[in-house]
């Protein structure tokens, strides 16, 4: 397992360019299998996740091609097989959406239970009871989900707002029979934008990015071209890094439009931004805390909670953080601790954290992407040399972090 060395304590200087959104990528992989043309895709960061949903892709008989960097061709002529992969699957949580392209594509689809996670229990009882009303059966034997039938078109509530979830439902009824009507949607860009590639495929879909949504089943769906949209939570975790690390930071190829909650945030610490149609540059500012309360988009993303965390360990008071979306995505602090953090935990839900703190450079392990990448906040905040163990976590989520990080000043480096 590869091994970040960090030296911290420097102030960083420069310019970072936001690849595309992971979370827009992998849904575009798993939907490109609803049609047997082929689908090209842009603008596709070079990350773990999107290799693991390309050996699922593979696996299932589908052709995929890397051209170039950060360019995909996806071809399911046919699919050999509705068994989706358990050992790959396992590894990535993402491969849930793919369960609702095999099944419209084919009429069944098998799978194991997606492990549990280190942020939450992670349950699929959303993807099941959508694929009910949409007329699926769903069986489960031998550890796997076994669902199958034609889908017909039909209303459905989603009990919990779920971003995969709105997704995979997306997917599914853009080829079922007749109109889907679907409520309680997650809002999430990524949803927009998956709606709207599978628009230019030929779906019907009306209200994506909305709580409402309404799609008219078609027999078929044609090829297109696709170009990632940009990564917000690359982009919020880069603004949150210049501002915990006090440096002068230009991110440029963004959407700032996604990440309003983030900047109101970050003005009310005190952060001095410079917010532009496609940029946002970060200007050293004194620190002062702020409460943060995670909400489903447009609200505070959950994945920004890690490094808005180690944020405030730098910003002057007590603040409070509340994550509402996962039930076991604040332990991650305890070893914030270890480096010095002030965290007061009051519930799983809910800490707070006095600040400014000096952090103490040690050895840590990534436990899961976001946690990872906030330690790796961490590390460059405290001075001296921190080791970052299990960076593969970090590797799921962002390209080559090291070399783009060392391009604006920072020591870093993989061993
Ligand atoms: N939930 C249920 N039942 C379900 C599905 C979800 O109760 O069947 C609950 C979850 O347990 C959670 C809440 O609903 O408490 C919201 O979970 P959601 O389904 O929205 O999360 P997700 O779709 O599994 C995506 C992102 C996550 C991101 C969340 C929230 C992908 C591949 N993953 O997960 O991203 O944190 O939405 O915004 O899109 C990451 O990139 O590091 C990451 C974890």
């Amino acid at each position: 397992m590869d091994k970040f060395v960090i030296n911290g304590g420097k102030k960083l200087r420069g310019t970072i360019e936001v690849k595309g959104a992971k979370n827009a990528a992998l849904k575009i992989f798993a939907a490109s299998i609803l049609t047997p043309e082929t689908v090209k895709i842009k603008n596709v960061p070079e990350v773990e996740d999107i290799t693991r949903i390309s050996e699922l892709l593979k696996d299932l008989g589908v052709e995929v091609i890397h051209p170039k960097k950060g360019e995909y061709q996806i071809t399911a002529a046919k699919i050999k097989t509705s068994v989706i992969n358990p050992y790959i699957a396992k590894k990535l949580r993402a491969s849930i959406v793919l369960t609702s392209s095999v099944l419209a594509r084919t009429g069944n689809v098998k799978f194991p239970h997606p492990g549990g996670c280190v942020i939450g229990e992670r349950p699929i009882n959303v993807f099941l009871d959508g694929y009910k009303a949409l007329g699926a059966k769903i069986n489960y034997r031998n550890n796997l989900y076994n669902i199958s039938g034609k889908l017909r078109g039909a209303k459905f509530v989603f009990s919990n707002i779920s971003v995969t979830g709105t997704e995979a439902m997306l997917m599914a009824s853009s080829l079922a029979k007749g109109k889907t009507v679907l409520k309680n949607c997650a809002c999430e860009p990524e949803i927009e934008s998956l709606a709207n590639f599978l628009n230019s495929c030929g779906a019907k879909i009306r209200g994506a990015g909305t709580p409402f949504v309404i799609i008219e089943g078609v027999e078929s769906l044609k090829g297109a071209e696709y170009k990632t949209i940009p990564d917000r939570i690359e982009a919020g975790t880069f603004a949150i890094l210049a501002a915990a690390t006090k440096s002068n930071i230009l991110i440029k190829n963004c959407e700032p439009e996604h990440l309003d909650s983030l900047w109101i945030v970050l003005k009310s610490a005190g952060v001095c931004l410079k917010i532009s149609s496609d940029s946002v540059e970060i200007i050293p500012s004194r620190l002062k805390t702020v409460d943060v309360k995670t909400h489903e988009y447009p609200g505070f993303p959950t994945d920004l909670q890690a490094p808005v965390c180690v944020l405030l360990t730098q910003a002057e008071g007590q603040g409070l953080v509340h994550e509402t979306i996962f039930e076991s995505r604040l332990f991650w602090l305890d070893e914030l601790k270890r480096m010095g953090a002030d965290v007061l935990m009051h519930d799983p839900h809910r800490i707070s954290i006095k600040g400014p703190t000096k952090l103490r450079a040690r050895e840590i392990e990534s436990p899961d992407l976001r946690a990872g990448m906030a330690y790796l906040i961490a590390a460059l905040v405290a001075k001296g040399k921190s080791t970052l163990n299990n960076v593969y976590q970090i590797d799921r989520g962002y390209e080559k972090i090291e070399e783009r990080l060392r391009k604006i000043g920072a020591e870093i480096k993989r061993i």
